[in-house]
């Protein structure tokens, strides 16, 4: 009913301006008082364990594993163990290489879905630790892991995953910092940065959702397009896979992601005049290499997009438009960056008149394989 959806449209757009509120609660008790170190009550582990994890499989599905994606950047930067996150149906059937000092992250929104269970039982068989990431209190993975960390993103209706997302990211930083000081890794010294810096994530992410009517305005101009493609680098290239997915579960454009520099390899055969190009640039470090691909594809007539901090003063030269995210530190920009993607997918969705929270042929939380 109109009531449930809080005067919104569809629960997609609820969900979507929920996020501010959404990262608040994820953070709300995981911050010491005076700011300086991670509180993860919830994770009890053994002695010795975390200085004792040697690698970390990190396994989920769709956006969930997208999620993945940064907090396996996000962990190997804070604490140098090496990490690798898997697609969960290519993960439990591919015998991998797990150890009583591998550490293993399920995550997943609903907590349901079957190949990322299957994976936890996988990885539990064999004696390893899981830790679970997960939005749903009282789900299987919740049930079956040895620690649950939870994602207070409240229900997510709708089948496109989006508060869930930016929950998951709080929680894998959050977590990164925190296993980073249990193991008095290098990277502890940067935690109480970084905690100021989600601190004020709420309130940017609701200036983030400011750029709403500019993207709509832009979204209906593409509704028309078929194929549009995503690129970035570094943890702008995760969030590509994200944007990109979002686009196709719900306009049906066809959308890929490309990791920019290696578009060279094969994509940039696709590159024609008009066809959309949205171009993230948030990490300052890969700035002109990023910039020296959109050349590429500007140079094919492509219609390109810049996703780009509100302080970059050099991007509006090299893009057709861009939309500008508040600034904070590039390691989070994934949850500001993502925003403007939502909404492109929610207008582009709704121009071209498709049941947004349903879109055909998918399902909240797939539990069989
Ligand atoms: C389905 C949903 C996606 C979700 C994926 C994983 O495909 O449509 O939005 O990302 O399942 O779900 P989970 O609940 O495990 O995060």
């Amino acid at each position: 009913s109109a009531a449930e959806k809080g005067g919104y449209e569809h629960f997609m757009l609820k969900e979507i301006h929920e996020q501010p509120k959404a990262i608040r609660d994820t953070l709300t008790g995981r911050i010491s008082e005076d700011g300086q170190r991670v509180v993860f009550d919830e994770i009890q582990w053994p002695e010795n364990f975390a200085q004792n994890i040697d690698r970390i499989h990190i396994v989920a599905c769709g956006t969930s594993w997208h999620a993945g994606m940064v907090g396996a950047a996000a962990l190997e930067k804070l604490t140098r163990i090496p990490v690798s996150c898997e697609i969960a149906s290519e993960y439990r059937y591919r015998d991998p290489i797990i150890t009583e000092n591998t550490l293993m992250i399920i995550i997943t929104q609903s907590g349901e879905t079957a190949d990322t269970l299957a994976a936890l039982r996988e990885a539990k068989a064999r004696g390893t630790r899981v830790v679970a990431i997960t939005n749903v209190v009282g789900s299987s993975a919740a049930r079956e892991a040895d620690d649950v960390v939870f994602t207070w993103a409240g229900p997510e209706i709708s089948v496109a995953s989006t508060k869930a997302y930016t929950t998951q990211l709080i929680s894998l930083y959050l977590f990164a910092g925190w296993l980073a000081e249990q193991r008095g890794s290098v990277g502890a010294t940067q935690v109480p940065e970084i905690l100021a810096a989600l601190r004020e994530l709420p309130e940017l992410a609701e200036k983030a959702l400011g750029t709403s009517d500019e993207v709509k305005a832009f979204a209906n101009e593409w509704a028309s397009k078929e194929h549009a493609f995503f690129i970035g680098r570094g943890l702008d290239y995760a969030v590509s896979l994200e944007g990109s997915l979002k686009l196709k579960e719900i306009s049906y454009m066809h959308a890929e992601a490309y990791a920019a520099g290696e578009l060279k390899h094969g994509t940039l055969a696709l590159i024609v005049e008009d066809v959309p190009v949205v171009a993230l640039v948030t990490q300052d470090d890969l700035y002109d290499k990023t910039l020296s691909n959109i050349i590429e594809v500007k140079t094919r007539d492509a219609y390109v997009l810049g996703i780009a901090w509100e302080d970059d003063k050099e991007i509006a030269k090299s893009v057709d438009r861009v939309i500008r995210i508040p600034r904070t530190l590039p390691f989070l920009a994934p949850v500001l960056a993502v925003i403007p993607l939502q909404l492109l997918a929610y207008y582009a969705s709704t121009a071209r008149g498709n049941d947004v929270d349903n879109p055909r042929n998918l399902a909240k939380s797939v539990t069989v394989e």
